[in-house]
């Protein structure tokens, strides 16, 4: 592997922001409509959390280059089987590869921590984050359309599934 995961810290949600920030401002990967308060990232980016946790992603060198997380996919107990990740890559380093090599290695913590089954969220036109997650061999399990809309656009959302085995 290139690439390491580092726990993400508090001071680390600066660089987070800079990242979501500019994938809000020219992109439909993200459903963000205007930039993001470090306030609000610490309500969904899980630090110091029991279950849930989030990493920067760091190349062989040592520099950042994105952040990754999974997280709870939604309040109802039931729910505790299951996670949803999410890969952002600065825009300076993505198609290198790196997003599968975090996404490998995120996946491994998952399954460690006994989680069954790791959901994905992707915009349908989100080609790179499609391919990252199909070669991966994630399966599209949902396409809801019409469901989002930002520049002027209706949105649709594909949800993607992996299905832990042991
Ligand atoms: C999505 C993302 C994490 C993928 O990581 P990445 O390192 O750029 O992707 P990789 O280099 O690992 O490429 C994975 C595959 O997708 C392909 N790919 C990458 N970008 C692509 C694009 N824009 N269109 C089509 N295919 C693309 C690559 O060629 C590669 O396929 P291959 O192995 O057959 O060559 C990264 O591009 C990113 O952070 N994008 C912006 C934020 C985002 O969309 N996050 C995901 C939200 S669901």
């Amino acid at each position: 592997m290139r690439i390491k995961l580092v726990e993400l810290q508090e001071s680390d949600l600066l660089y987070v922001k800079e990242i979501y920030d500019y994938y809000t401002e020219h992109t439909t990967s993200v459903y963000f409509l205007s930039p993001i308060s470090v306030e609000d990232l610490k309500s969904f980016i899980p630090i110091n959390d029991e279950k849930y946790r989030s990493y920067i992603i760091c190349t062989e060198t040592g520099e950042k280059c994105g952040f990754c997380y999974y997280s709870r996919f939604k309040p109802r107990e039931a729910y505790n089987v299951s996670v949803e990740v999410t890969i952002y890559l600065h825009p300076d380093y993505t198609g290198k590869g790196y997003g599968k090599e975090a996404l490998k290695i995120i996946e491994k913590i998952i399954r460690k921590n006994g989680f069954k089954t790791i959901i994905a969220l992707v915009d349908s036109e989100n080609h790179g984050s499609i391919r990252m997650f199909e070669e991966a061999e994630y399966t599209r399990s949902a396409h809801l359309k019409e469901v989002a809309e930002k520049f002027n656009k209706k949105l649709d959302v594909m949800f993607y599934q992996k299905i832990l085995s042991f």
